[in-house]
C-alpha cells in the first residue's frame, strides 16, 4: 500500500489531547494542505481561523456550553447534538476536547459549494496531521450554532466576515494516549457498472 493510502486509512478522529502545543512549523504545514484543497471553480473562498489563545478557547467553550444548555431535547434529533445538549446541561463540556488548536473553517453564505470546499479543506488538513503525527477530530459544534447570536458576535470579533458562515471546525494537538486502529467500513457501498 503506498505511503498516502496507508495514511488515508490510518487516520482516526482523536478525542482526548495533551496540553502542549503543536509546533508552528506542523500548523503551518497543516494550513497549507487545506489550502491546497480543490475549490469549485477554483474559487477558494474558504476562510480558515486558527485559534490557540486559551482564553478564547475557554470563552468560545463557555458559550457553546450555554447554547446548547438553552436547547431543548426533541425526539429524532441528531444523536451527537443530542450528546452536545446532555453534557452542555450536565456542566463541564468542551467541544473541542480541550484541544490546544481550534481551526474554524467559514465559507461564504447562501454559496452553493461552501460546504463541499470546506469538507475538501478539513479532510487534507485532517490527513496532513495524520502524516505528521498530529491528532485531529472534526468538530461540529460552531456549525450547529453558526445562527447563535452570541457564537456570531464573538465569532465575528475573531474574524469571520458578515458574508460569511461556519461550516465546521478542527482542533489538532498532540494525542493523549495510543490512537485506536482503524473502524472497519462496512458502509459507503459501491456499486460497479463494468
Ligand atoms: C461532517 C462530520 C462532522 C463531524 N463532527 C464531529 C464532531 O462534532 N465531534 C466529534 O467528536 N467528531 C465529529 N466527527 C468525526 C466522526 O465522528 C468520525 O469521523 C467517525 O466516527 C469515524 O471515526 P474516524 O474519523 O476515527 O475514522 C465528524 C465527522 C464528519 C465527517
Amino acid at each position: 500500500m503506498n505511503a498516502i493510502i496507508k495514511n488515508i486509512k490510518n487516520r482516526r478522529s482523536i478525542r482526548r489531547y495533551k496540553t502542549k502545543q503543536i509546533l508552528d512549523s506542523e500548523l503551518m504545514s497543516i494550513l497549507e494542505a487545506g489550502r491546497y484543497a480543490p475549490s469549485g471553480g477554483n474559487n477558494q473562498t474558504t476562510h480558515l481561523i486558527v485559534i490557540q489563545k486559551q482564553e478564547v478557547l475557554e470563552e468560545l467553550k463557555k458559550l457553546v456550553e450555554q447554547a446548547f444548555s438553552q436547547m431543548i431535547l426533541e425526539d429524532g434529533m441528531y444523536k451527537s447534538l443530542q450528546a452536545s445538549i446532555k453534557a452542555s446541561i450536565k456542566g463541564g463540556y468542551d467541544f473541542s476536547y480541550n484541544a490546544p488548536t481550534l481551526v474554524v473553517v467559514a465559507n461564504q453564505k447562501d454559496y452553493g459549494n461552501a460546504m463541499a470546499d470546506s469538507a475538501c479543506v478539513l479532510e487534507n488538513m485532517m490527513l496532513a496531521a495524520s502524516s505528521l503525527n498530529v491528532a485531529s477530530c472534526w468538530i461540529n459544534q460552531l456549525h450547529w450554532l453558526d445562527e447563535n447570536a452570541a457564537i456570531k458576535g464573538y465569532m465575528q470579533e475573531l474574524g469571520l466576515l458578515e458574508n460569511e458562515t461556519i461550516c465546521g471546525g478542527l482542533s489538532l494537538g498532540y494525542a493523549d494516549g495510543e490512537p485506536s486502529l482503524p473502524i472497519k467500513r462496512v458502509g459507503n457501498p459501491v456499486t460497479f457498472i463494468k
